[in-house]
């Protein structure tokens, strides 16, 4: 691959390389020096179209920890609020030497249409309601690094699963690994399409009621209600969605002993998740911002070319 755009074309052997050189860097990381120079001489840039914290900010220390130079490009505070457009930014960036362009963007597929324009190589930050690949790698290393291996493993998704492409990202890769999952939240936050069986979307379950959905499961994901994202008067009201869908501790208890509770940021606390379950013991998400950082290395060196520089 000369890009990365979404996991749904990654084999399990795909997987598993991005796995193990993320390994690899978590070793690095856990080195007093956490520098190597894999990626000397190159130039990697974080174009962003859309705030983060912490894919942009862990692309960054991914990059700089690669020994890579880093440029972080926003749009509200470049030309692209002079009307220049997608392409010509990008070739602004490649005539100023870009390797790596990481890009974030509210259009689903942007990244699809600068990979077919760029010399650089395009890493997908995240792309309207499309896809995530990097936070869906991370997610999936994360629950790897606690469960060893990932085929069996029932994964249960809540929430807005329709505008997330945090959650397209990992149901491709569940599925692909061989994980089971559910989704579940108000008919009109689920996909379009789960019953059309000519769609191209990986087989899942739909459960309405939450405390079917977790039972048994071994991960619970929660995702953030957008908002931003949502067309008015479809939708159930916050407090609403709290009463039927909030993961409380009450309702974790019909999960796994060992349920890794996960949520891919930023959490609305109290809403998706119930403060007790976003901190308790059964909580992943500082580790899943932390492997981020790891995957996002990985992603970087195997892209950049530079293979048996570490
Ligand atoms: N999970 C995630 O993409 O978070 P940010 O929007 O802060 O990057």
């Amino acid at each position: 691959h000369r890009h990365l755009l979404d996991v749904d074309d990654f084999t399990p052997e795909e997987f598993e390389i991005v796995f193990s050189t993320a390994d690899a860097m978590s070793e690095i990381l856990s080195r007093p020096i956490k520098k190597v120079p894999a990626l000397r001489g190159q130039t990697v840039v974080n174009l962003f179209y859309e705030n983060s914290t912490r894919t942009r900010a862990s692309f960054e220390i991914a990059a700089k920890n690669l020994s890579a130079d880093v440029l972080n490009v926003t749009s509200t505070a470049s030309s692209i609020t002079k009307g220049e457009s997608l392409i010509d930014t990008l070739k602004t960036l490649e005539a100023l030497g870009a390797n790596i362009i990481v890009m974030r963007h509210n259009f689903s597929g942007a990244p699809y249409l600068a990979a077919k324009h760029s010399k650089a190589s395009i890493i997908n930050a995240g792309d309207g309601w499309h896809a995530h690949p990097t936070q869906a790698l991370l997610d999936l290393y994360t629950i790897r690094k606690h469960k060893g291996s990932l085929a069996g493993l029932k994964a249960t998704i809540v929430g807005d699963v329709r505008h997330s492409r945090v959650a397209h990202s990992n149901i491709w890769g569940m599925t692909k690994l061989g994980m089971e999952v559910t989704l579940c939240g108000p008919p009109t936050l689920l996909p379009y399409g789960l019953d059309n069986p000519g769609a191209n979307f990986p087989k899942v379950r739909v459960e309405n009621q939450v405390e079917k959905a977790v039972a048994n499961a071994d991960v619970v994901m929660a995702l953030r209600l957008q908002r931003e994202r949502q067309q008015s008067g479809l939708l159930p009201s916050v407090r609403e969605y709290v009463e039927r869908y909030q993961i409380t501790s009450e309702r974790l208890k019909k999960a796994a002993k060992d349920v890794l509770v996960m949520h891919p940021g930023p959490v609305n606390e109290d809403i998706e998740l119930a403060t007790e379950s976003a901190y308790g013991e059964k909580s992943v998400i500082n580790e899943q911002v932390s492997n981020g950082v790891a995957i996002r290395m990985a992603i970087l060196y195997l892209l950049s070319g530079r293979q048996g520089e570490l």
